[in-house]
């Protein structure tokens, strides 16, 4: 069976694709900062691994221990929502949804399987062109970092047999979207397996909303 890595895999989004990919009968790679606390993520019986997003040292001790094990799709999840604009706070997000989840993607290339899929999960609040409400200027920021650094390895990466790309999993019942966000994570997560699974190579570098619908940038 095919093998996901996804992080920040111990609450919300990332549980959920978790529970979806063992029910499936995939073998699931999950990373937690905490292991020993993800007490959800291990009645799933996925490996978990720790990983902090925010910390290089921390993803090149992942690949460490991953070795040579081959991944069929990796999903860099964890993220956070800086409050206010303090510096930071908006440090730790740059760190987390941008340069984390980057660092991971180059890191751990050599782990994918040929066609591989390698997915960010952004926010359309890191949409420049979809913004009329403004507010939210360090998690914008940080999520348009993580779309423009993306682009540009999906441009780096054309060449090999690897598919890129950013999914915004709508606005989900998570503990950063809240009880009164529009979807479930059940259904956030099903609709982007759905598009994780139909992606074609000609589609990488692409901007997508859960449903697999273009998002501007
Ligand atoms: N929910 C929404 O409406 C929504 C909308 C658009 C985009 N997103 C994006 O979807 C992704 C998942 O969000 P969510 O709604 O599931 O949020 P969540 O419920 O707050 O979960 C966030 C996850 O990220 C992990 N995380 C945070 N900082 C980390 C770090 N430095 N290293 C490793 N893991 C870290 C958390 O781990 P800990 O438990 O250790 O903190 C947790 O597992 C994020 O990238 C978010 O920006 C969410």
């Amino acid at each position: 069976m095919p093998t996901a890595l996804i992080t920040g895999a111990n609450r919300g989004i990332g549980l959920e694709f978790a529970r979806q990919y063992t029910a499936d009968g995939w073998t699931v790679i999950a990373t937690a900062r905490h292991p020993e606390a993800a007490d959800e993520l291990k009645q799933l019986g996925a490996d978990i691994l720790p990983l902090d997003a925010a910390d290089p040292a921390s993803i090149d001790a992942l690949a460490a221990s991953l070795s040579s094990r081959t991944l069929d799709v990796m999903i860099a999840n964890a993220g956070v929502l800086p409050r206010g604009v303090d510096a930071q706070g908006w440090l730790n997000g740059f760190a987390t949804n941008c340069i984390g989840p980057t660092l991971l993607a180059k890191t751990l290339k050599g782990n994918m399987a040929a066609g591989g899929k390698v997915i960010a999960i952004t926010s359309k609040m890191g949409s420049i062109a979809d913004n009329g409400s403004g507010g939210a200027i360090a998690y914008r920021s940080t999520k348009a970092a993580l779309n423009a650094a993306w682009r540009s390895l999906s441009i780096d990466w054309q060449g090999d047999d690897i598919v890129l790309a950013m999914l915004h999993p709508g606005w989900v019942q998570t503990d950063m979207g809240g009880p009164g966000a529009a979807i479930d994570p059940k259904t956030s997560v099903t609709g982007m397996r759905e598009t994780i699974a139909a992606l074609a190579r000609d589609r990488s570098g692409s901007f997508l909303n859960y449903d697999a619908q273009d998002l501007p940038w």
